[in-house]
């Protein structure tokens, strides 16, 4: 594998564990405020970039690439409303697309297409996260704002389930 491309993709590993990382402040902030169905979002959200880093993980390992794990940044962002994760998922996840971008642009620079096809499901994947990000922003917006429209959009959130990644490698 190209050294560049390699070398993204290990840093991807530890970018993918730190929005999991991030996730579970955010899951941790709504906790302390009482909105258990909020915490179980991003929760879920935490296990699945955990899902997104071993994928990436895995791969490396198929291609016989060698792993190096990096520390961890510690989580700084400071919420203090309600919608501060919110918005801040969403800048995130904006983000991190325009990080498995630029590894897939690296990629098809040198012609090396099985990871252009491994990334297809990471850019696909991407969609779905923004798209996600920016529905809790606008349901926010609509329900939020007073305590029984914010009961009812905590009791949704509290249904999302875990499911595996559908990705095989
Ligand atoms: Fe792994 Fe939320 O991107």
């Amino acid at each position: 594998m190209d050294q560049k491309v390699s070398a993204l993709l290990n840093e991807q590993i530890n970018k993918e564990l730190y929005s999991a990382y991030l996730y579970l402040d955010m899951a941790n902030f709504y906790s302390s405020k009482g909105l258990d169905g909020f915490a179980n979002w991003y929760e879920i959200q935490a296990k699945e970039e955990q899902d997104h880093a071993m994928l990436i993980y895995q791969y490396l390992h198929n291609n016989g690439e060698p792993v190096t794990l990096e520390a961890v940044a510690k989580p700084d962002k400071v919420f203090k409303t309600l919608s501060d994760p919110l918005t801040a998922a969403l800048e995130h996840e904006k983000y991190v697309t325009s990080l498995i971008n630029a590894i897939y642009a690296a990629a098809q620079d040198v012609h090396d297409y099985r990871t252009v096809q491994f990334l297809d499901w990471f850019v696909k994947e991407q969609g779905e996260e923004e798209k996600n990000s920016g529905d809790m922003i606008t349901k926010m917006e609509l329900f939020g704002s007073d305590a029984k429209g914010l009961y009812m959009l905590n009791s949704e959130l509290k249904t999302r389930v875990y499911s595996a990644p559908s990705l095989e490698l």
